[in-house]
């Protein structure tokens, strides 16, 4: 991977040389922060499975200027799942291996490539903790997913 090798160098990034830091798989940076595109492409590598493609899986069709776009509820949650590793196998430039089940750069509405099962697994609503966004507001995100369940149901 030798754009890899490039971004591990570049300037910002810890110590040229020194292997990337790789954040274990449900580690979040503090709010307001973002994991950078080295620090995920170094989590995919380890990770070595293949990347993945999706598409829609919402069952309905965005509209054209969607409001989920601009809802501070749908911003809070998207900001969330920046912070963490989770982002980082679900982002489709970065080759993420996970991207088939949800996709972070899926247009206009990212959540649209998640299916309502695989956002009920990402908000803790089956129990699957490796698969839940450890998140500090668990109530907050579930009110979300139960809505856009609503919201999928009557489209
Ligand atoms: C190292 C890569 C990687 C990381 C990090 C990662 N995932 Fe995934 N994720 C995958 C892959 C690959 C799949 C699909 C295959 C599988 O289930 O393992 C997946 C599938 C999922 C699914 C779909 C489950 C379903 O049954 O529909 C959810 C939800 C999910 N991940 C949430 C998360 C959350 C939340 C985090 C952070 C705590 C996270 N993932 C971190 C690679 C990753």
């Amino acid at each position: 991977m030798v754009f890899f090798s490039f971004l591990a160098c570049a300037p910002g990034e810890r110590d040229s040389g020194a292997a990337p830091y790789v954040p274990r798989h449900n580690e979040c940076l503090p709010e307001g922060e973002a994991m950078s595109e080295a620090t995920c492409r170094a989590v995919v590598e380890e990770d070595g499975r293949l990347p993945t493609h999706g598409g829609n899986k919402s069952g309905t069709e965005p509209d054209p200027v969607d409001p989920r776009l601009s809802d501070p509820e749908f911003l809070w949650m998207t900001a969330e799942v920046r912070r963490c590793t989770c982002s980082c196998c679900h982002t489709e430039s970065w080759g993420g291996p996970g991207v088939y089940y949800w996709n972070l750069e899926f247009a206009p509405v990212w959540t649209d490539s998640a299916s309502s099962w695989t956002l009920s697994v990402f908000a803790g609503l089956t129990g699957e903790a490796n698969q839940t966004l450890p998140t500090d507001d668990l109530e907050r995100l579930q009110a979300w997913v139960e809505a856009e369940g609503i919201r999928r149901e009557a489209r």
